[in-house]
C-alpha cells in the first residue's frame, strides 16, 4: 500500500516537518511578526515554511539551488518568499554543503535571523515520531511487515522508526536512498532527483533506525513513476518512485513482504519538467535506460493497481 503525503496543505510530507521545526524555534524564543526565518531547502520544506511564515506574519528566506524544480520556485515566489540561489556545486554530487554555507553566512551577517535547521534540529524526527509513525502503525494494519521510507535529512525515517521500533518491532524498515547519496552510502556522485539523498550523512539516523538500505538510480525512479501513472492515473513525485523501486527490488530478491507500506513524500505535479518530461530524460541521458527498464518490468508482468 502507499501512504500519499501529497494530501498535506502544501503537497508534501514537509508540512509536518515545518510545524515541528517552527514550534521548536518558537519555544526557544517566540517568533513575532516580522521575524526572519531562514532555511536551506530543495523545495518542499520551503513551500511548507512559506505557508506557516505567512500565517505568522514572518519573513522567510529560502536558500535553493538549480535542482529545485521550477514549479516549486514559482510557488515560493508567489508565496512572498525571498529566494537566495546557490549555484556552486558542493563537490559531493549536490548543492547542500554550498546551501548550508550560504545560510551560515546569512546568520553571521544578521544575528537575529532564525534558522530552522532541518538537518540538526531534533524537532524534525520528533514530529514524525509523534504523527507519521503512529499513523503508519494504525493504517498499515496488523499484517504490515515492511515499511519503505525515502531519506534526505533522515528525519522522516528516524521518527517513523523510533515509533515503530517501540510498538511494532516485527516490521522491517527499509531506507530508500539515491545512488550517489551520502545519507546511507559512502561514495558521493551526481543525483538527478530532487528531495532524495544528500551530500552528507544524516544526523538523525543510527545503526538501529533501519534494517536495510537500498540506493536507487534516476532511471529506475523515472520508470516507476511513469508506470505508476500509466496504471493508476496518479502522478507521484520522484522520491516516491524511488520508494516503489525499493519495494520492487525486494520482490526481485525473492523477499515478498505480506503487506508493505511505501511512504510517498509528494505528488508528481512539480516534476512535469523532469521525471515526466521526455526532453529532460534526453538532456540527462537516461531516456534509453528508462525505456529498457519499463520494458523489462512490463515483460515480467508488473502492473500497479489501486484498491
Ligand atoms: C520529495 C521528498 N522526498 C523525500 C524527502 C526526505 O525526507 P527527510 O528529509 O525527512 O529524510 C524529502 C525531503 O525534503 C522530499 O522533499
Amino acid at each position: 500500500m502507499i501512504k500519499q503525503e501529497s494530501h498535506n496543505p502544501t503537497g508534501s510530507i514537509k508540512d509536518r516537518t515545518a510545524v515541528g521545526l517552527l514550534a521548536e524555534i518558537d519555544r526557544q524564543s517566540p517568533l513575532v511578526p516580522g521575524s526572519v526565518i531562514v532555511e536551506s531547502t530543495s523545495g518542499n520544506l520551503g513551500l511548507a515554511l512559506a505557508r506557516l511564515a505567512r500565517l505568522l506574519d514572518c519573513h522567510f528566506i529560502a536558500v535553493i539551488d538549480e535542482k529545485t524544480p521550477h514549479p516549486t520556485r514559482e510557488s515560493l515566489v508567489a508565496s512572498g518568499v525571498e529566494l537566495q540561489f546557490v549555484d556552486e556545486p558542493d563537490g559531493q554530487g549536490g548543492y547542500l554543503l554550498s546551501r548550508l554555507k550560504a545560510i551560515r553566512e546569512l546568520c553571521r551577517q544578521h544575528a537575529g535571523h532564525r534558522w530552522t535547521n532541518q538537518y540538526q534540529n531534533d524537532a524534525n524526527p520528533r514530529i514524525h515520531q509523534e504523527t507519521t509513525g503512529p499513523e503508519i502503525a494504525r493504517q498499515g494494519g496488523a499484517d504490515m511487515d515492511a515499511v519503505y521510507v525515502a531519506v534526505s535529512t533522515g528525519g522522516t525515517l528516524a521518527g517513523i522508526s523510533a515509533h515503530l521500533r517501540t510498538v511494532r518491532p516485527d516490521v522491517r524498515i527499509v531506507a530508500v536512498d539515491a545512488t550517489g547519496s551520502l545519507v546511507t552510502g559512502s561514495t558521493g556522485g551526481e543525483r538527478l532527483i530532487a528531495g532524495l539523498g544528500a551530500s552528507r550523512a544524516s544526523t538523525f539516523l543510527t545503526g538501529t533506525s533501519y534494517d536495510t538500505t537500498t540506493q536507487i538510480g534516476a532511471a529506475s525512479t523515472v520508470a516507476a513513476c511513469r508506470m505508476f501513472l500509466q496504471d493508476t492515473g496518479i502522478a507521484l513525485g520522484g522520491s516516491s518512485g524511488s520508494v516503489l523501486c525499493g519495494y520492487l527490488g525486494d520482490l526481485g530478491r525473492g523477499r515478498h513482504p505480506r503487506r508493505a507500506l511505501c511512504v510517498c513524500p509528494d505528488g508528481g505535479g512539480k516534476y512535469v519538467g523532469t521525471v515526466f518530461d521526455d526532453a529532460w530524460l534526453d538532456a540527462v541521458d537516461i531516456a534509453g535506460d528508462v525505456k529498457h527498464l519499463v520494458d523489462a518490468f512490463r515483460d515480467n508482468g508488473l502492473r500497479f493497481r489501486l484498491g
